[in-house]
Order: structure tokens, then sequence, then C-alpha cells
């Protein structure tokens, strides 16, 4: 059985002010299902998982969080992070800790605040990629189809050939491409989003980090002595301090040549934005999504949410979000994701 690593530490900026620094979006029930992002990830892979195999590697502020909505685990099962420092440091402390219990195990690395529609499938996808980990050295990660030109993804591009195993090897990998390639990648009809979920053998990712990454290697190598003991915490404090920031998309993904994809087809979305939600989420005839006490008139294609019962009126809106949550009012356009975090990022620091 594989260990489970769900990363949990990014502060949801983009669905600000509904997700906020002391509640990300990831603890939080985006979906109105019950369960919060995290919990519906935790149950999602508690299929082939026991609880024991999980890894929640978090900031050290949400510690209590990730303990209140996953009581199966034990405190030394939610890594803690005393600075944000992107994935690759939350994936490397993560890996050395597993590597240390059992180098050829094979590791899941999800994030927490992805929706997924078919568990079945994607419980069947996920095993296919831990089988095929097993063989020598290959990171494997989960490709989807595209269908817009979404630039805050990485690319995969990948040999036709399936490997017995069911995976494909991936030719180029490009995090983040700009509008422009975006286009030129979804119009080839070549490419696959990366999802951003990983599957790999403790041992191929240790040997992706000493090659690619070698000083985030050598930070962590250091915490042998201090892994699963009670200085593990001032180890980490200090490699932190230490460890550079970067994600492991653009550390290890675009560098390696043991990259493969295997393909997924299982309702795939990672709510990464308000129009994100909007489209997920059930609309009126004009297209509205009303997550409130609200009074609509000659309004369109628009979302309104609100955490309280306060009466909303509002007229002649097209395309907007008007969200209230605790101390802050935001009204402004539901598609403008560029400006919107330019002005969220001024907000914050207010609200
Ligand atoms: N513990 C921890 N520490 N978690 C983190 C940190 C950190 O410093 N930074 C981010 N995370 C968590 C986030 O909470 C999220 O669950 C996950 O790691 C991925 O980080 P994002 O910041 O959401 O990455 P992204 O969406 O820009 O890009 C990634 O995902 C895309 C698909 O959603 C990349 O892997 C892309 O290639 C991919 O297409
Ligand atoms: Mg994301």
């Amino acid at each position: 059985k594989p260990y489970i690593v769900i990363m949990a530490g990014g502060i949801g900026s983009r669905f600000w002010p509904y997700s906020r620094n002391h509640k990300p979006k990831q603890f939080l029930d985006v979906l109105g299902t019950g369960r919060t992002l995290l919990q519906s990830t935790y149950d999602r892979f508690r299929i082939i998982a026991d609880p024991e195999q999980f890894l929640v590697v978090t900031s050290q502020g949400y510690f209590d969080l990730v303990s209140e909505q996953l009581p199966d685990l034990k405190p030394e099962q939610i890594l803690t992070e005393p600075l944000r420092k992107n994935t690759a440091a939350c994936i490397a402390y993560a890996v050395f800790r597993i590597h240390q219990l059992d180098p050829d195990a094979s590791l899941v690395v999800t994030p927490a605040d992805h929706l997924i529609l078919q568990e079945q499938k994607f419980i069947d996808t996920i095993q296919k990629a831990v089988k095929a980990s097993k063989s020598d050295k290959k990171l494997i990660t989960i490709g989807i189809q595209p269908n817009r030109p979404e630039t805050g993804y990485g690319y995969i591009q990948f040999h036709e050939k399936e490997e017995a195993d069911g995976t494909k090897k991936v030719k180029t990998f490009t995090e983040k491409p700009n509008l422009k390639l975006a286009k030129t990648f979804l119009e080839s009809g070549d490419f696959v989003w990366n999802s951003g979920m990983f599957v790999w053998k403790a041992k191929s990712l240790l040997h992706a980090f000493h090659k690619y990454l070698p000083d985030v290697a050598e930070v962590f190598e250091e915490g042998k002595n201090h892994f699963g003991k009670e200085s593990e915490g001032d180890f980490i404090n200090r490699a932190y301090t230490q460890v550079k920031n970067i994600s492991i998309d653009y550390g290890i993904m675009e560098k390696s040549d043991k990259v493969y994809v295997i393909l997924g087809d299982f309702g795939w979305s990672d709510l990464g934005s308000w129009l994100s939600l909007h489209e997920l989420k059930e609309k009126d005839e004009y297209n509205n999504a009303v997550e409130a006490n609200a009074l609509l008139f000659e309004t369109t294609n628009s979302y309104i949410k609100t955490d309280s019962d306060k009466l909303v009126v509002v007229q002649g809106l097209d395309n907007y979000l008007v969200n209230e949550s605790e101390n802050v009012l935001l009204i402004c356009k539901l598609d403008g994701e560029e400006k919107f975090r330019e002005f969220v990022a001024g907000a914050k620091k207010k609200g």
C-alpha cells in the first residue's frame, strides 16, 4: 500500500475573501458536501490506504485545523512547516521522512484542494500509477485532457507509445506557460495538463532531488538523525530558513528525463478560482449561482455568496462576483483572474 502525502499549506488567495489566511480553502466545505476539501481528499484515498499511511504537510499555524478535521491522524503524521517554501520543500520533507522508513515505498503526492467526480475511475488510475512506480526511477504524473488555454497549469507533451505498465514517456513538461504558448499547446492537441498529483517510489524521488535540486537534498539529508525524534521540529525550523523556494514542477518535473504520464479521465477540477467554482455550482435560469439570501433583478452569469442571512439585493450585474465573508465584502468581475491577483494582494493587507 502506498503512502499518501497531502499538500495542504497553500493560502487559496484566488478565493479571497472566502478563503482567508487563518482558514484557507482546503479547510472549507467549498462544495457544500458536508466535508471540507481536505477531508474529501482523505476520504478518497482511504479506499487504498490505511490511516497510518497518510502524511499531511502544512504550515505550523494550520496544525490544529488538520488534526480537528482528520482526527484519525496521529500528531506525527502532520508535518508542519515554519515558512512556505513551495512544493519542492514540502515534498522533500515528506519523502526524506518516508525514505527512512522504507526506501522502496511508493508515495502518492496530492494537493488538498481538487475536485474529483468519478472516484472509482480515479482510484483505478492511481493504482495503475502506484504499480508502475515500482519499476525503476519513474516519476509519474497524472495527465488531464485540457479544454482551455489555462496559464496556471503545467503542460505535458508525451510519446504516443504506451508502455506495458500504462505509462507514456514525457517529452516536455512546461510549467505555467504564457497565454500565447498555452494556446499553441491547446491547439496542437498534443498536450495534457499536469494534474499536480504525482506517484513515485521514495528512492526514485530522492534520486531526482539529489540530481536536480542538490541544495534542497543536502539540507534535508542532514535531517536523517532527527526525523522521528524530538529534535525534528528544531531541525525543520533551521532547514526551512535555508531551503530555496521553488515548486516541484520547476525544480524537478521540467528537468528530469524520468518523467512519465498516465492519462486520467475522472472529472477533475483544481477549484482554482471563483470562476471555476461558479462553473460547478447549480445555477438559475440566468446562469447565476446564488448562495445567499438574495433578490436578483436583471442579473446574469454572476455568483452571489454570503456567510450571513443579510438580504442582498442586486440589479443589473453581468459576470460579477459578490462575496461577503466575515468582515469583507468583495464585488468584482467574476472572470478577471489576472486583475484579481493584483487587487487581492493589496486588499489582504487591510482585510
Ligand atoms: N505544505 C505546503 N507548503 N503546501 C503547499 C505549499 C507549501 O509551501 N505551496 C503550495 N502548497 C500546496 C497547495 O495548497 C496545493 O494543494 C498544492 O500544494 C499545489 O500548489 P499550488 O500553489 O496550488 O500549485 P499550482 O496550482 O499553481 O500548480 C500546480 O498544480 C497545477 C494543477 O492544479 C502545478 O503542479 C501545475 O503543474 C499543475 O498543473
Ligand atoms: Mg493549485
